[in-house]
């Protein structure tokens, strides 16, 4: 179905006050690639029509089916080499100092089909288990959450397919933390008894979450406007302990936040601190 009219400003309108998702312009073929069959199983005939339905849907099943479309869930294990470099040099390292007095708490805010909040997982039962303590694994405890449910729907079951789990994940970890059966590998009970995942939109309060000793926010506010962008770092700082780092995707930069954060360089991988409150 192609849009006609003012339909890619009010679709483009309806994802953005949904999700904080932004289409430029030039990005209608989205729309028409990812909406026209939701569209054609609701009998719409124009987008026009499919707008018209979305805002009447009082149940919210539609609108959560198109944000769940307009999502990008692109995502793998280990994602970037220099942020796992740091993890495994820096963060992990404090995370399992602190883990031996208490539970420690992590955040992957964006966590797709769970492969980043996994690998966390696995990395700090390495670590834990190289350093003799391999019990300080009970004391993590790691919360992933993604507005789509289709993504979410992967992550809880974390069973993964031959592509998505020769992307980025050693043969070694493969064989140590998963059950092959068939094509499908599933991910160890132990490190699935690690992560609670959940769904959650970024433009609502934080605060139900609790506090965090390191977030992940990597590759979702790129699809955000600044201001949106702004205001969800904002928000984590409200909900990261003092001192505690969040963690960016490599393409992206945290501007104008230096009340709020201290960037930390490691290697190529740049953390952000939160700083105390003052
Ligand atoms: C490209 S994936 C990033 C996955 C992972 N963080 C990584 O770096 O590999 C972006 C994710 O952000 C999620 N997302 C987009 N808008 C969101 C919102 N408003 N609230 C929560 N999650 C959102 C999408 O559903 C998608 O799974």
């Amino acid at each position: 179905m192609k849009l006609a009219g003012n339909e890619f400003e009010l679709l483009k309108g309806f994802v953005e006050k949904h999700c904080g998702i932004h289409l430029e312009p030039g990005k209608e073929y989205l729309i028409e690639t990812r909406l026209t069959d939701i569209a054609i199983e609701h009998e719409c005939r124009s987008f026009f029509e499919f707008y018209q339905k979305a805002l009447a849907d009082t149940t919210g099943k539609l609108r959560n089916r198109i944000v769940d479309a307009m999502t990008t869930n692109e995502t793998y294990f280990f994602r970037d080499d220099n942020l796992w470099t740091y993890m495994k040099e820096v963060a992990v390292p404090a995370l399992l100092k602190k883990a031996a007095t208490g539970p420690v708490r992590v955040w992957s805010a964006a966590a797709s089909t769970g492969q980043e909040a996994y690998s966390m997982a696995m990395l700090f039962d390495e670590l834990a288990r190289a350093q003799g303590t391999p019990s300080l694994s009970g004391n993590l405890e790691i919360l992933g959450t993604d507005i789509s449910s289709a993504a979410l729907f992967l992550a809880i079951s974390g069973r993964y397919d031959s592509l998505a789990i020769r992307r980025g994940l050693s043969e070694e970890r493969r064989r140590r933390y998963f059950q092959e059966h068939g094509s499908v590998w599933a991910i160890s009970d132990e490190i699935k008894s690690r992560v609670k995942f959940r769904r959650f939109n970024l433009m609502d309060p934080f605060a139900p979450l609790g506090t965090f000793d390191l977030v992940l926010c990597r590759y979702v506010a790129i699809y955000f406007q600044d201001d949106f962008k702004k205001d969800i770092f904002r928000r984590i700082a409200g909900v990261l302990k003092p001192g505690c780092p969040l963690l960016l995707g490599a393409t992206e930069i945290l501007r104008d936040l230096n009340d709020e954060y201290e960037p930390v360089l490691h290697k190529n991988c740049t953390a952000y601190a939160r700083k105390p409150a003052r």
